[in-house]
């Protein structure tokens, strides 16, 4: 609401598309995430249902007929994934939050910046590769197992390179970042994780799991 209203020139329009927004927010409630479009195996879906719930659920919630969503925002020493999006974004945010709060805004909603990242829902997580805020992680699978994170990749950008097996794209993973590659063409798609900004550490709440018990939560994965 406030990124849509935020540009208007005056008040009353920013009431008035304020006014039909609980419209939009209800509409939003009915979409569903899109089907995963591959075989899944129920079984190792079922197994991975329970580790889910025993692992994964207190941050990220329950799915099905009794869905919970804790909504948590997780300290940055406890996700421990890229920190600069977060302290810097508020860092910053002094003077804005108050111009926000003490206007029109506030009396509408509330900013309160906090650093951290929130855990976020996982409903059709198998179509919005790459993964963590910054897109530094092509897949399901390397997110789970983070030493297997590529420090530098590339991709085709090509909607056909899906990977079904590690739920993410299809990746080429590198010697060099951006800075050891002479073709400016190649440089601009290779994904460079020593960057500022793009680290692709943390989160690492899947290392532990066994590998099968890792395949089962990815095939629970492609339930959702
Ligand atoms: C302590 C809380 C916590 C636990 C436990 C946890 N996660 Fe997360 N998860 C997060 C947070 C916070 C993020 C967002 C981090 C970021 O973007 O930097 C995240 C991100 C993700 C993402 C990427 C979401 C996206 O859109 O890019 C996936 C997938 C995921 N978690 C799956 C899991 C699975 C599977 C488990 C269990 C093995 C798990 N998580 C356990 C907090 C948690």
């Amino acid at each position: 609401m406030a990124a849509s209203t935020l540009c208007t020139d005056d008040i009353d329009e920013a009431r008035a598309i304020d006014e039909y927004f609980p419209d939009i927010r209800a509409y939003i409630l009915t979409i569903e995430a899109p089907a995963y479009p591959f075989a899944i195996d129920a079984e190792l879906a079922a197994a991975g249902a329970e580790v889910f719930a025993a692992t994964c659920s207190g941050c990220h919630g329950t799915y099905g007929d009794s869905d919970t969503y804790p909504n948590l925002l997780v300290d940055l020493d406890v996700i421990g994934t890229d920190a600069a999006l977060s302290t810097d974004a508020s860092q910053f945010a002094g003077r804005y939050v108050d111009w926000f709060n003490d206007g029109f805004y506030g009396e509408v909603s509330r900013l309160e910046p906090q650093v951290g990242y929130v855990a976020p829902p996982l409903d059709g997580i198998w179509a919005t590769a790459p993964y963590l805020h910054n897109g530094s992680v092509p897949t399901v699978a390397a997110l789970l197992d983070s030493p297997s994170r590529p420090t530098y990749w590339t991709r085709s950008h090509e909607s056909t390179d899906y990977d079904p097996a590690n739920l993410g794209w299809q990746h080429q993973a590198l010697d060099h970042g951006q800075a050891g590659e002479p073709s400016a063409d190649v440089r601009k798609k290779i994904y460079d994780t020593t960057q500022p900004g793009y680290g692709n550490g943390g989160h690492t709440f899947g290392d532990a799991l066994s590998a099968s018990d890792r395949a089962a939560v990815i095939e629970y994965l492609k339930t959702l």
